[in-house]
């Protein structure tokens, strides 16, 4: 039987389709290859307190289910598709992320491994003068681990998995100024007066004010991730971008602010809810010529009743629905 959309959010031409299901029912009413790009974050399997989701799975149950999620990601992948998975860790149990890696590897090809960066400390000796710093700096937020044997964790995995491991990048749309204006004419490529950024990405959390209120989900990214993600991938190239565990809605907001069709699934009905309500934030703040702006609780009913007006006829649900 076909899945029905929980949600689908609209503006213009673009949509977002949100799906109250598991994934794996989602991937199964998709057909092969119909997806460019895939930015998502399952469950840690660390014991966190979801909603209704239990976090606590064996690992070796976890590991199969990883598999089986991922066979059906590679199934729906384009051929130069692209798959962003982060998956975090916790330090007494470091090697979730690079299992989870493992667990894709039968299914697509590692192209690409990012650190995301939550916070860091630069000396100022160690910036240079061109950086400007009057001292030394530490930005960023992280969780603080109270450990004699353990770092706090300030970073996570983004594998970037990919078909044959070949797929073409747009690795200037996340460019970065060169420092010195010298290297444009030495280096290749750098005709734009910008070089790649390379594989660590600094992109700290948003900060608020009452995390019940303001990010109501244990294990959220920033919406400026999965954008990042879809940038390098090529914004030109993509005519649809998924989310099987769309939890807050990080990516649908990332793809709402690109104007990116979107596709998502969450078990969590809170969660889903909360999510098309930023999409439609995010859809009404891009009218409004805001786009960057982020969503607060506060900001959200007025413009998401303007967003109301934009929701969906059965056609346009047919369309996505049948890729
Ligand atoms: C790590 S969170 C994703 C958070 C999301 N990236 C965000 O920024 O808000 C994982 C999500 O997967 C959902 N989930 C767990 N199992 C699922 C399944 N089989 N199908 C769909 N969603 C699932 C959980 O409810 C949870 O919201």
């Amino acid at each position: 039987m076909l899945l029905k959309p929980y949600k689908i959010v609209t503006a213009g031409s673009q949509q977002c389709n949100f799906y109250l299901t598991d994934c794996l029912d989602l991937f199964k009413q998709l057909p092969a290859q119909s997806v460019d790009v895939i930015v998502t974050s399952p469950p840690y399997n660390l014991g966190i307190q979801y909603n209704s989701y239990s976090d606590t799975l064996s690992r070796a149950e976890y590991l199969a289910w990883s598999g089986t999620w991922i066979a059906a990601a590679a199934r729906v992948l384009r051929p130069d598709g692209s798959l962003f998975l982060n998956v975090g860790a916790k330090p007494t149990d470091p090697w979730t992320a690079m299992d989870v890696a493992q667990a894709a590897r039968e299914h697509l090809r590692l192209q690409n491994i990012i650190h995301w960066i939550k916070s860091i400390a630069i000396e100022r000796s160690s910036a240079g003068a061109a950086a400007g710093l009057t001292r030394d700096l530490a930005v960023g937020h992280y969780k603080p681990i109270n450990s004699e044997r353990f770092l706090n964790d300030c970073h996570e995995f983004i594998f970037h998995f990919t078909p044959q491991g070949s797929t073409g990048l747009d690795r200037l749309a996340l460019g970065v100024p060169y420092q010195d204006e010298s290297n444009i004419s030495r280096w290749r490529g750098a005709g734009e007066g910008v070089r790649c950024r390379g594989n660590t990405w600094f992109i700290p959390y948003e900060t608020i004010q009452r995390r019940d209120r303001d990010r109501p989900h244990p294990a959220t990214f920033p919406s400026r991730l999965p954008e990042q993600c879809l940038r390098l991938h090529g914004l030109k190239r993509i005519d649809v971008a998924m989310d099987p565990f769309t939890g807050l809605g990080s990516t649908a907001v990332a793809c709402a602010r690109l104007g990116v069709n979107f596709i998502g699934a969450d078990l969590d009905e809170t969660y889903l809810a909360e999510a098309v309500t930023r999409t439609r934030d995010a859809y009404a703040a891009r009218a409004a010529g805001t786009a960057g702006a982020t969503a607060t609780p506060a900001t959200l009913p007025a413009r998401a009743a303007r967003m109301r007006k934009a929701e969906l006829t059965s056609a346009a649900t047919k369309r996505l629905a049948g890729l």
